[in-house]
């Protein structure tokens, strides 16, 4: 039968279908995330079940008969796919069952961020409160607010959406425009990022990591921002240069962040952790019951048809498997 390298464990009904497909090999838990163990762990395995933390690189993606990896993410930027392709290695993701559940948190940070709810929660326990005032816990309006989405792609869109019904005012900035009807039913209008950036009260970042994203949001962007503005990143973490947003937060550039994602993830920059006007988050927009059981099936699918032999469904280097 052949073997695959599950790294982390994985929700139901995941282990089981790929149990029925090959023997599973558990990575050990707690185990050492390099490429140099992931490879000696994959030895003799025709596939590998990976999460965002596992580096599938060149070392890994040369494992004598490696056929498949399939990540149970949508982003896949910790695989490198061009030399996945180059040894013929299919690489596959979980789009789609996620949308939802992302856009929503992307609207609960939006959402968090502007009306302080984390800040009043900690005013409440820690025995501040001790009556109303007319000056208490002023945030931003949300409701017909500006909000600029980098990024128009599910969830990009899903967020969109969620606007329409805050009566928002919604730019985008993507180089892929959207079809004029889709434009016309989120009420989206596409902007430059320059012009998103100055003229948005909220902004929301929903671009996959590339070379090209990389500190996409950087000073000349929150030079740029309006000083209400309230920056929202469920997508990841490299896509904002931390070390500015700290800076910008510092020098009151901006009004606040609602973060689920970071730039050196799991740390978290250190001055980001005091600053009531930022929402932390540990990466969990999709963080759902059904949504993490629906990733877990997709990726399970997605190797056992890999498995045997098949074409999977959500493969990103189809040139492998003509
Ligand atoms: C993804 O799927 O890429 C998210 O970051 C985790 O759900």
């Amino acid at each position: 039968m052949s073997r695959i390298l599950l790294m982390h464990p994985i929700l139901d009904p995941g282990p089981q279908i790929l149990a029925e497909a090959a023997e599973v090999i558990a990575y050990p838990a707690g185990g050492p995330l390099d490429e140099a163990s992931i490879r000696q762990a994959a030895e003799g395995c025709v596939g590998i079940v990976s999460q965002l933390m596992d580096p599938i690189r060149e070392t890994v993606l040369s494992t004598p008969g490696l056929k498949c990896v399939s990540n149970v993410a949508v982003g896949f930027d910790n695989i490198d796919v061009a030399a996945a392709t180059a040894h013929k290695v299919m690489v596959t993701n979980t789009p789609g069952v996620l949308d939802d559940a992302t856009s929503d948190f992307a609207f609960t940070l939006l959402m968090t961020t502007a009306r302080r709810v984390v800040e009043a929660d900690h005013f409440i326990r820690s025995g501040q409160f001790h009556g109303w005032a007319i000056d208490m816990m002023l945030g931003q309006d949300i409701y017909g607010a500006t909000l600029g989405i980098i990024g128009i792609g599910r969830i990009g869109r899903g967020v969109a959406h969620r606007a329409k019904g805050f009566n928002m005012r919604i730019l985008y900035y993507d180089p892929q425009p959207l079809p004029q009807e889709a434009e016309e039913q989120l009420g989206a209008t596409r902007v430059d990022l320059n012009r998103l950036i100055a003229e948005s009260d909220f902004i929301s970042v929903h671009v996959p990591l590339t070379p090209e994203t990389q500190h996409l949001i950087s000073t000349p962007q929150f030079n740029a921002m309006k000083r209400n503005a309230i920056l929202v990143n469920t997508s990841r973490g490299p896509v904002i240069d931390e070390a500015a947003l700290v800076e910008a937060l510092n020098a009151k550039k901006l009004a606040g962040a609602g973060l689920d994602v970071y730039e050196r993830e799991p740390a978290v920059h250190p001055h980001l952790i005091p600053m009531a006007n930022v929402v932390l988050a540990p990466h969990i927009a999709s963080a759902t019951v059904r949504t993490r059981s629906e990733m877990s099936a997709m990726a399970a699918r997605n190797m056992a048809t890999a498995v045997r032999g098949g074409r999977p469904p959500n493969l990103l280097n189809p040139e492998v498997k003509r």
